[in-house]
């Protein structure tokens, strides 16, 4: 069975293998694009990059009703467990991984900010490379370019999700960039259209990635999927 990727809007991702159910910084009751609710998702593993409340709003929530495990930096691991009473949490730093059910998770690094929404300490944010069977796929997740995605690329990227709403994360030229660095099959734009001021036109991001890198770009709407 493929992997399917559906876009919950945002940065927010839904990966089903078939036999397991992972989300990917769930902000979805609060959301502008999701098309879904929050009470509506099923998850095995909840992964959250950072601890901004428009990654991590509905966590809690889909973890106490599901029993998904909560995959993080120890900081955010810690804070749901201590705050929230989500009962199966991971905690991890960067450059570190772990093996799961699903495959590999490894937390990389993204420059960006990671206060938790009650104004505790959220520990680094981070990127999130996966392993799924032989597939690897790349979360840049909210980060500014940075030349180590050199180094992140050589793994071999099947898929790349890069943020290009700009403002709050790189925009759509640092993104062309961040592309040649990693060298992905394919790559899927993100945290953009949720709001007015990270508003792009993905058909023309589209066509740049075509015309200037060797990626595949696959743009979906929210609600849409992604097979590998
Ligand atoms: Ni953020
Ligand atoms: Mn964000």
């Amino acid at each position: 069975m493929p992997i399917q990727l559906t876009w919950l809007g945002h940065g927010s991702w839904a990966i089903s293998t078939g036999e397991h159910n992972v989300l990917i910084d769930p902000f979805l009751n609060d959301s502008p694009t999701a098309p879904i609710n929050a009470d509506d998702v099923e998850a095995n593993y909840i992964l959250v990059s950072h601890g901004h409340f428009d990654h991590v709003a509905d966590v809690a929530s889909i973890a106490n009703r599901t029993g998904a495990t909560v995959v993080s930096n120890y900081e955010i691991a810690t804070w749901f467990a201590s705050q929230h009473r989500v009962q199966n949490t991971i905690g991890m730093n960067l450059g570190g991984g772990v093996d799961l059910p699903f495959g590999r998770v490894k937390l990389t690094i993204a420059h960006h900010s990671s206060q938790l929404p009650d104004g505790s300490y959220g520990g680094n944010p981070s990127g999130l490379l996966l392993t799924i069977g032989d597939k690897n796929i790349y979360f840049a997740c909210d980060t500014a370019l940075f030349s180590d995605m050199k180094l992140i690329g050589a793994a071999g990227i099947d898929l790349a999700v890069l943020p290009i709403g700009d403002l709050f994360t790189m925009g759509p030229d640092d993104s062309i960039e961040a592309i040649k660095m990693l060298e992905p099959k394919k790559v899927a734009p993100a945290h953009y259209n949720t709001w007015p001021p990270i508003e792009q036109d993905a058909a023309a991001w589209s066509e740049r990635v075509k015309q200037e890198t060797a990626a595949e770009p696959v743009v979906v709407e929210p609600g849409g999927t992604i097979k590998l």
